[in-house]
């Protein structure tokens, strides 16, 4: 499913003395299929963004397109919209609320009214995309793990069979494993499933490696829409908006300031020691 955001403004608490536009002129395409990262700095409007591509979020002005569809339109069906757009919060594991993670799991699936067996086979196919043991599935989500928990809501929204996968900040308060680990089976999802993903990240480096598009926001709107070797080749405009040059990159940089002609759009280790060698050894460039 495309989406097409078309001169978004979000203004929190209009007419009060805390009102606060927290988004403005954001135009963004985002083709069918594609895996799409958000990025840039705490505070610049990612969440309230992404908020807006399910509905959840009503715009203060400006239109959300799902497939040529007006999502802002009057007498649209948000709950249909929700069920294709599936969003997933930063720290989704707070809104677990159900007595199993069985149950939690099912609980989207059932509000659909769908058979007692279709519910079943979409719970067992959510665990194991998120690969959590069938095993779980009586226990109470509040004994697991956190970065168990997270699975199970992550769970919950895949059960929905979304065409689009939304996610603020999956990665976020992980320890590092469990944070390449959950980005690897977004990519998974993405490359298997044919799933449109849409990723919110404020660290570049997590999410470059599988981006077919990177959007840079900062103070509330867009300033960058590309390929991610693009943005990591422009240290300068990573810099202007407050975005964290990923270390790799930097490093890159650095050599190239001493004089080794590097390129620094790298997206992880090997390339960049390939990108090393090559520079040393004088290879094709
Ligand atoms: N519910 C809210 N009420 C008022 N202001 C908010 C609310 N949510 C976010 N904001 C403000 O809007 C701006 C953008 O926030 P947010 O979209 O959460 O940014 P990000 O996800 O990039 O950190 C910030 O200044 C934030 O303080
Ligand atoms: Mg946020």
């Amino acid at each position: 499913m495309s989406i097409t955001v078309e001169g978004l403004e979000h203004v929190y608490l209009p007419g009060t003395p805390l009102e606060k536009k927290a988004l403005h002129d954001v135009n963004l395409e985002i083709p069918t299929g594609s895996f799409c990262a958000i990025v840039g700095p705490t505070g610049s409007g990612k969440s309230t963004l992404v908020q807006h591509l399910n509905g959840l979020l009503r715009p203060s002005s400006g239109h959300i397109y799902l497939d040529g569809v007006d999502i802002t339109a009057r007498g649209i069906d948000l709950r249909r919209v929700r069920q294709r757009v599936g969003l997933v919060f930063q720290f989704p594991e707070q809104q677990l609320f159900e007595e199993t993670v069985w149950d939690d799991i099912a609980f989207g699936p059932r509000n659909l009214g769908l058979p007692a067996e279709e519910i079943a086979q979409r719970v067992a196919m959510a665990m194991a995309l998120v690969g959590l043991d069938q095993g779980l599935a009586s226990r109470s989500p509040f004994g697991l793990s956190g970065g168990e928990m997270r699975r199970v809501a992550l769970a919950g929204v895949l059960a929905m069979s979304p065409e689009v996968l939304v996610l603020d900040e999956p990665a976020a308060g992980l320890d590092p494993r469990g944070r390449d680990e959950i980005i690897a089976r977004v990519a998974t999802w993405h490359r298997e499933l044919g799933i449109t993903v849409v990723v919110v990240s404020h660290t570049l480096e997590d999410v470059a490696p599988f981006a077919t598009q990177v959007v840079l926001v900062a103070q509330g709107t867009v300033h960058y829409t590309g390929p991610v070797r693009k943005l990591l080749a422009n240290g300068e405009l990573m810099r202007q908006w407050g975005l964290d040059v990923p270390p790799l990159v930097e490093l890159m940089e650095s050599l190239r300031a001493r004089g080794l002609p590097v390129r620094p759009a790298v997206l992880d280790v090997q390339e960049t020691v390939t990108e090393i060698l090559r520079a040393i050894g004088g290879g094709p460039s």
